[in-house]
């Protein structure tokens, strides 16, 4: 089926523009299905979660979360890159996905479609926070939130630590107030340079919060994690080429902490 307007199916390097050729180069750690027609926005080559990397952050969600919890909502959906591992995680009585622009959500479906999980997926179009509280608030005690919110650019590279606050178009409080209304298992993907004092200072909370780094090393693909304690930003340093900072609720982590402790986590 040939992909609708603003999709794209690149079959040869010649296609592909400049700027998105080096994402080009890895597009089966990206989608390891990508030559049976994933599709992808322009956008989404500089934003989606490789594989590997959303893969294990499932696996370390449906681990860590209560066995009350039976839904998990990702609320930035793209073009499908999580909500295809969490649907495949089989964890999930269902998975629901928001995305507000309609090409990348079609590229999502299709993708899903794909990898056998699209049924398995409702899906919405719209603004996350409109159709939380319109639609989904209901669903709130029940679910996980996931948020791999736009970060304003690849600008947030040249930061060597990566102001929350200033996070474009939605800063950590934009993110964390509504979400947290709903429902205090929160889980936020953000730059691998965040300045985890902003997470670990966030007011009325009481306790530990946990930050993960998750790491995919050069040709390998393979996907690595490692956690630390939120003590400085000195601490998102090492020899592993890190790829990004994934961020667990204070529930989800003692939830996970007291699995870990019962040998029942799933944590590598
Ligand atoms: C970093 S990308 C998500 C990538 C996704 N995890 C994947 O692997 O494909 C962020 C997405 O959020 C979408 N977005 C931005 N603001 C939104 C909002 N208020 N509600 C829903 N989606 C939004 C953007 O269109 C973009 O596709």
């Amino acid at each position: 089926m040939a992909p609708p307007k603003g999709c794209q199916q690149y079959a040869d390097l010649s296609e592909v523009p400049w700027d998105i050729q080096k994402y080009y180069h890895q597009r089966f750690s990206i989608f390891s299905k990508y030559d049976e027609g994933v599709w992808m926005t322009e956008d989404a080559w500089f934003g989606v979660t490789p594989e590997p990397v959303a893969s294990t952050i499932a696996n370390h969600i449906a681990g860590a979360a209560s066995e009350s919890k039976a839904i998990l909502i990702d609320c930035f959906a793209g073009v499908g890159g999580n909500v295809i591992a969490f649907a495949k995680s089989e964890r999930w009585k269902r998975v629901y996905a928001i995305e507000k622009d309609p090409r990348a959500l079609a590229c999502a479906k299709h993708n899903a479609e794909i990898y056998g999980v699209r049924d398995r997926i409702s899906w919405y179009e719209g603004d996350c926070f409109e159709i939380l509280r319109n639609e989904l608030a209901g669903l709130g005690q029940h679910s996980i939130f996931f948020a791999s919110p736009p970060w304003g650019g690849p600008g947030y590279r040249s930061d060597t630590v990566f102001d929350l606050a200033k996070m474009q178009p939605y800063t950590l409080t934009d993110l964390l107030y509504p979400f947290q209304e709903l429902t205090e298992d929160v889980v936020l993907y953000l730059p691998r340079t965040s300045d985890i004092r902003q997470l670990a200072d966030r007011p009325g909370q009481g306790s530990k919060t946990t930050v993960i780094h998750y790491c995919m090393e050069g040709a390998s693909k393979v996907g690595r994690a490692f956690s630390t304690e939120p003590s400085g930003p000195n601490q998102i340093k090492g020899d592993l080429r890190l790829l990004r900072c994934f961020y667990l609720s204070l529930k989800i982590l003692s939830d996970f902490a007291m699995r870990k402790a019962a040998g029942r986590g799933k944590y590598r």
